[in-house]
Formats: structure tokens, C-alpha cells, sequence
């Protein structure tokens, strides 16, 4: 029933932007959505919040998902007919969160990584530590004509107490891509506290669902109605550039 004395914010609670460049809703080929019918499910929600592009981005890990061009594009294809089948009309590409290690090295090599868009490539560090030969790899990535996108920077703990590396790396053109779930507060207190100082240093490049789950929605879904994201969506709107990744990629 409505309820007259709810205060719903504006917008009903829907996003500023209406291009998601990170999610784990291809099914069943990383730690993301186990199902076509939860994909379905997942991007059923994602629309609502207003998003009406989604680049999704299953994980690329050695020794843990080590999925091939072949594997995502199979999945994909099962994803987009699922849509399609659900009458979820909802414009879709894919591409890959490439971990920074030797498997993403060969793959980029061999020529086997897919763009985001563009000249965009969705990288991710290891949780552990900072991949000790970083700078030399992301020059790799720019030899190949790629500008990559650091995803999640402020989810790595090694970089708390030195955070001058994020003004090295965002200055060197690593461009940056805070998730909403760390403005959210999910992933704690820390986490959200380096976002927001990305966010006041002007790093922040782009944001990303990064959805795996139902608890993802769930924590988006009350973000969406929050203070914090009226406060966060001032900073960032018009800066962010994930509208600029709509339609058919250039490459
Ligand atoms: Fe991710």
C-alpha cells in the first residue's frame, strides 16, 4: 500500500548514470551469479535502478577462473538469449575483469583480451599485494593500445598507509573505478573512507556495480535512498564517464 509519510528521495532511487562498466551477472563461470535464471534475476534489478547499458565484466584469474575468450563468449550468448527470453530489454556487451597476473600477460600477448569499449581494458590488482611489477605491465597495456581502468583502487588494503601510489597511478592515466558498494559501505568503513577521498581528489573515473549477488542489490537498493548517495552523486555527476561508453563500441 503507499505509504504518504515515506520519504522516497526524488528519484525513486535510481543512479545518476545509465552505463554499468563491472558486474559478475554472466552465469556460471566465476563467483557471480550461479544461474541464467539469478542473471536474469540481477539484471532485472539493474535496470531499475536505471541503468539501460551493462558491460559485463566476468572475472579473468589464473589458477581461479581461468576463462577464455571462448568460455565468456558462450556464457555471454546464454546470458543475452535469457534476456531476450525474459523480455528484458536492456542493451548489453561484454568484456572482462582481467586480474593483473601471467595468464592476463599471455592473453594480452596473444592478443586474446576483449576491450570494454572503445580503447578501454578493465584490469583488477590482487587483494594480497600490490603485483610487483605493475608500472612495467600497465605499460604493456598502453604498448597495446589500451588505456586501462583500475577497478575497485580503493579495495586494496596495501595502499591505505602509502596513498600516494593512487596520485602515481591515476597520474601516470590509470584511470580509476570506485564501486558503489564501497561508497555504500559494504565492504566497510575503511574502503568507503579512501572512495570518498578518491572522490575529493578528483580520481574517480568511473563507478561500477561490481554485482555479484542478491545482497549486492539488496545494499544498492537502501544506498540509493541515503544521504551519503545525494552527497556522492553532487560530486560525481557530469565527471564520471561511464555515459560515454553508450552504443556500439568504436573498436
Ligand atoms: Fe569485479
Amino acid at each position: 500500500m503507499f505509504n504518504f509519510f515515506s520519504k522516497k528521495p526524488k528519484d525513486g532511487g535510481k543512479l545518476f548514470f545509465s552505463t554499468d562498466i563491472h558486474s559478475h551477472v554472466v552465469p556460471g563461470i566465476d563467483d557471480g551469479s550461479p544461474s541464467l535464471e539469478r542473471s536474469v534475476e540481477l539484471v532485472g534489478k539493474m535496470k531499475g535502478w536505471g541503468l539501460e547499458k551493462l558491460i559485463v565484466t566476468p572475472h579473468v584469474t589464473q589458477d581461479t577462473f581461468e576463462n577464455t575468450p571462448e568460455i565468456i563468449s558462450e556464457a555471454y550468448g546464454a546470458l543475452r538469449s535469457g534476456l531476450d527470453e525474459a523480455g528484458i530489454a536492456i542493451e548489453t556487451d561484454y568484456s572482462a575483469e582481467y586480474r593483473i597476473d601471467e595468464m592476463f600477460v599471455e592473453q594480452l600477448e596473444a592478443g586474446q583480451v576483449r576491450r570494454l569499449h572503445g580503447d578501454f581494458l578493465l584490469v583488477e590488482n590482487s587483494y594480497i599485494q600490490e603485483p610487483y611489477n605493475i608500472d612495467e605491465i600497465l605499460f604493456q597495456i598502453s604498448m597495446k593500445g589500451f588505456r586501462p581502468i583500475l577497478a575497485h583502487p580503493e579495495r586494496y588494503m596495501y595502499y591505505y598507509d602509502k596513498t600516494e601510489r593512487y596520485d602515481e597511478l591515476h597520474g601516470k592515466g590509470i584511470l580509476f573505478q570506485v564501486n558503489l558498494l564501497s561508497l555504500a559501505g559494504y565492504y566497510g568503513k575503511e574502503p568507503k573512507k579512501i572512495a570518498e577521498m578518491l572522490i575529493d581528489k578528483g580520481y574517480v573515473d568511473f563507478l561500477g556495480t561490481d554485482l555479484h549477488r542478491r545482497a549486492h542489490t539488496e545494499m544498492i537498493d537502501k544506498y540509493l535512498t541515503t544521504k551519503d548517495y545525494r552527497r556522492h552523486r553532487e560530486s560525481l555527476e557530469g565527471r564520471i564517464m561511464n555515459d560515454e561508453l553508450r552504443g556500439v563500441s568504436p573498436k
